[in-house]
């Protein structure tokens, strides 16, 4: 009766990995329980879960190395696994709702969220690829853009794009404040999406700030987001409190890859008790002000309260 704070399962984004074939539900190496599905695998994996009572999906697709180059050409593909696999999902489960990534690292053979010329990540640049890719998304059947580039000037870029297609209902999730993190180390294996070279330090922020985060929203307001986002989760729950405090849109923070797996790999040595550190982790991040949550667990944890 005197609990602050309540965990429901529609607070909760649960993101999905899915590449090329077909019957293929494979487990990611460093995400025990976290699998890449080709498309007709996906499809059952989302009707399970919406039977359980999650309603929405972040997709990130895990692209053929052989289709990957400087430009992420094969982004903009109508035809590619990406918007195939939105196209799919829209047509047989329409009650899923899509949160669809932009960003050119899975395509890039650079391997970094942007445009690499000479080495350097050039912002400007990166804008009209990352605007074509969202339009490519919308036009599949996206229903919420998630830019998780962090170029500078990116969600205005892109809302102008979508609304001049006519997507003027497509709303954008931006990754507000994106730190560069050692904890999305199990996602770039997922993907194989390491950086070739370098880090991804020039355009993703300085765990060391927190007031930068708030130039970050108050630009994101401004260019048309309609929510903002703070990824990863538990090393910024101070982040998460102060953007929810100061802003008025919903904030959403990314329970990342890392988090899950290092709570995993304990339970899994039996140092601690796996289904605990999950609650407790997932509620401290809700305690801190986040709307809404994109984690790994969040079929575990919807399972949970089923049984
Ligand atoms: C890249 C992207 C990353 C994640 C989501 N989108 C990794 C990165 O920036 O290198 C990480 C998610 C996770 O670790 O769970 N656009």
């Amino acid at each position: 009766m005197v609990a602050e704070t309540n965990l429901d399962i529609s607070d909760l984004i649960f993101p999905l990995f899915l590449k090329e074939g077909m019957g293929i539900k494979e487990e990611i190496g460093s995400m025990p329980g976290i699998y890449r599905y080709s498309i007709d695998k996906l499809v059952q994996e989302v009707e399970q879960c919406l039977n359980l009572g999650l309603g929405t999906f972040a997709l990130f697709p895990c692209i053929n190395d052989s289709l990957k180059d400087q430009t992420a050409s094969e982004a903009l593909k109508p035809q590619g696994l990406y918007p195939r696999a939105i196209q799919t999902l829209k047509s047989t489960v329409p009650e899923a709702i899509l949160l669809t990534d932009v960003a050119m690292d899975p395509y890039s053979s650079d391997g970094h969220d942007g445009l690499v010329i000479d080495g350097e990540i050039r912002n400007d640049e990166s804008l009209e690829i990352l605007a074509k890719m969202a339009v490519v998304q919308a036009q599949a059947g996206s229903d919420i853009i998630g830019p998780s580039d962090m170029m500078d000037g990116r969600v205005g870029v892109i809302r102008e794009a979508l609304d001049k297609q006519g997507f003027q209902n497509v709303s954008i999730m931006s990754y507000t404040a994106k730190y560069a993190s050692v904890f999305y180390g199990p996602f770039r294996d997922a993907l194989s999406s390491a950086p070739k070279h370098g880090d991804k330090k020039t355009y993703q922020m300085d765990p060391r700030n927190r007031r930068e985060a708030i130039i970050e929203a108050e630009l994101d307001i401004e260019e048309g987001a309609d929510y903002l986002m703070v990824k990863p989760a538990l090393a910024y729950l101070d982040v998460i409190s102060q953007i929810s405090s100061e802003f008025e849109l919903p904030v959403a923070a990314y329970n990342v890859s890392g988090e899950y797996s290092m709570i995993k790999a304990a339970h899994q040595k039996g140092w601690l008790d796996g289904p605990q550190a999950m609650i407790e982790s997932l509620t401290s991040i809700k305690r801190a002000g986040a709307d809404l949550i994109l984690s790994y667990f969040a079929r575990e944890y919807a399972e949970l309260l089923k049984s």
